[in-house]
Parts: C-alpha cells; structure tokens; sequence
C-alpha cells in the first residue's frame, strides 16, 4: 500500500463523474474518479463513502466494485419518490461533473475469520453485497448470495449476476409478495447446517433485514454472526407523531438543558443551545449520531440499531428517536 494514497476519513476528496448507467428501473450507477488525477484512498467491501450535495445534505453510498480497482469509486442510486435532495440530486447529476465526498469508512466488513459466508441482499441493498461477493470469489471463498426484489426490472445488477461465472451460487427471489418472500426467506436458512466459522451478512429496507434475522436466528444462527446493514429507517406512523410529547433532555456533560417539543428532533432542539451533533442520515439509519444514554425512557425510530440493542436503552440515535418520559439524560 503506498501511504501517499492514505486520506484520512473527514478529509474531503473531489471526484469527477466519469460515468453514468441506467441499472434498473429508477437505479443509476455513477463512476467517480478523482477530479484532481491523483489516487483514491483504499477501501474493503462493504464500505461506503459520503456525498456531500447541495443544500448541505450528506449521504451515505456503498461502493460496489471491487477494492482492486484503485483509479475508481462506483456507487449505485436509487431514485427515492419521497426524497429530501439526496437520491433526485445524483439522478440528476451529469457526467464531467464534480461533487465532494469523504472517504471509505466500512462499518459492514467482511469477517475474517468466517470460513462461510451467507449474503442477503433487498433491492439497492445489493451494492455491498456486490462487493463483498467479488471479493469472496475472487478469493476462493465458499459463498452463497440470495438476492430479493421486487421484479427483476427493479433489481440493479441482474444481468450480471445471471451471467457470472458462478452463477450457481446466487439465487435471485424476484417478484415475491409478502408471504411469499416469508416463506422463502424461511427456506433459505432452514435447510442450513449452521457452523462457529460461518457469517451472514444482511443488507436492504429494515423488514427484510428483520426478516432475514430472525428467519436465521430461528435456524440457529448466532446473533453475532448476522452482520446487517440498514439504508432506512422504520416509517413513523401517523399514531406516533400525534401522541409525541415535549420532553426535557439533559446534556450531563456540558451541563446544559432543553425542552424538546412535538415534531422537534433532538437535534435540533440541542442546536438552539449550542450543542451540535455530528450528524449525516439524519433519518435514523446510518447511526452516525449513535449517542450514549443515561436516563429516560427511549421512544426507537431508527432501522440502525438492533431491536436487542434498542431494548437495551443505553444508546440511541437523537436525529430521529425521542424520549416517552418528561426527562432523558444523554451522555453529551
Ligand atoms: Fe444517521 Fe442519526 S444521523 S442515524
């Protein structure tokens, strides 16, 4: 590795789109070399980088070439109907373009003591796993990917999963209804014979992450080899927002105190005081403003922390989340 290629991770990096392709319906790839000519900073599969777009607004990307190709970062866009800027503006982005983004950060790394590895990908979730996959076969590996959408039309990439070499060992679910992907995701893991070196790596919208979780955990998988990555959050219901509540948050360590009312974020209650969350998402699912608790009753809106890990009440992510009791105490 030539540490001249090394950047460190909040260091902004200028890339140039190279280039544009229509993967699926409402699914554009965009190929980002760097603006300047100089390299890119290494990556691992299953690592995302951050795009910063107009209007101040941040997201997250997984890359889903291979960490071999050095001159290029390749991300996959899904055009979101409810979008707030982030997905419409590299719908609209052309190419010779330049935007600024972060480096690879992984927070989804292949395990390297796995011997198996069980990928699961849903919908635009199947851009890490495309990584994670090249690099496994690539290397030998025993793996298997099982992939869900919901038509083939809409799965990005399909084209060149039915045409690879090792094909055999993906198997697409398309077109499935509810029950039916229930009953599918059951077969998946329900004839596997589960070992201590196996993995299972689970990437795509949260009830299928779910989904997939508890299908395996039920087939003996353990808990701490589901590696999941989430790209949104669980909708908040009407019956959520109108039961909401103000509530008092207590920053134990700056020592200051706000009111957070109905329809406020944490965040953004925290900021009329001067205390700034690092934040990027903000909806809940990248898990960036993941914040230490200590006192309250945690109302989880987020698709990024487990339901083991919200039932634990020690953490949580204040972009989205809320307090049901009159005070919370966070570590901040
Ligand atoms: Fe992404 Fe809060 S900013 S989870």
């Amino acid at each position: 590795m030539n540490s001249s290629t090394i950047t460190p991770e909040n260091k902004l990096i200028a890339v140039r789109v190279r280039s544009l392709t229509i993967e699926a319906e409402g699914v554009r790839s965009i190929d980002l070399v760097p603006a300047d000519g100089e390299s890119l900073p290494p990556w691992t599969p299953g690592a995302h980088i951050e795009a910063l777009l107009p209007g101040g607004l941040a997201r997250h990307y997984s890359l889903f070439n291979g960490p071999e190709e050095t001159d290029c970062y390749r991300i996959a866009v899904k055009l979101e109907p409810t979008s707030r800027g982030g997905s419409s503006a590299l719908h609209d982005i052309a190419i010779g373009d330049t935007l600024q983004i972060r480096a690879p950060r992984n927070l989804f790394p292949l395990d390297a003591k796995a011997k198996r590895h069980v990928l699961v990908a849903g919908g635009i979730g199947i851009t890490p796993i495309l990584s994670m996959f090249r690099t496994l076969i690539a290397a030998g590996s025993s793996v298997s990917l099982h992939y869900f959408a919901r038509s083939r039309g809409y799965a990005a990439f399909a084209a060149w999963l039915e045409q690879h070499p090792a094909a055999e060992r993906i198997h697409c679910h398309f077109g499935l209804d509810e029950a039916a992907t229930r009953t599918r995701m059951h077969d998946v893991f329900a004839d596997q014979v589960v070992t201590a070196t196996d993995a299972l790596y689970v990437c795509g919208p949260t009830p299928l992450m779910e989904l997939a979780s508890t299908e395996a955990l039920n087939a003996g998988w353990p808990s701490t080899a589901i590696y999941r990555e989430s790209f949104g959050a669980p909708a908040v219901s009407e019956e959520q927002h109108e039961t909401e509540r103000s509530f008092e948050v207590v920053f134990q360590r700056s020592g200051k105190s706000c009111m957070v009312a109905p329809g406020q974020t944490i965040v953004a209650a925290a900021a009329h005081i001067g205390i700034t969350f690092c934040t990027s998402c903000e909806q809940g699912f990248c898990g960036t403003c993941l914040t230490n608790v200590i006192e309250g009753e945690l109302d989880h809106r987020d698709g990024y922390l487990t339901k083991a890990e919200q039932a634990k009440g020690d953490q949580m992510t204040p972009c989205i989340s809320r307090c049901r009791s009159k005070r919370l105490v966070l570590d901040a």
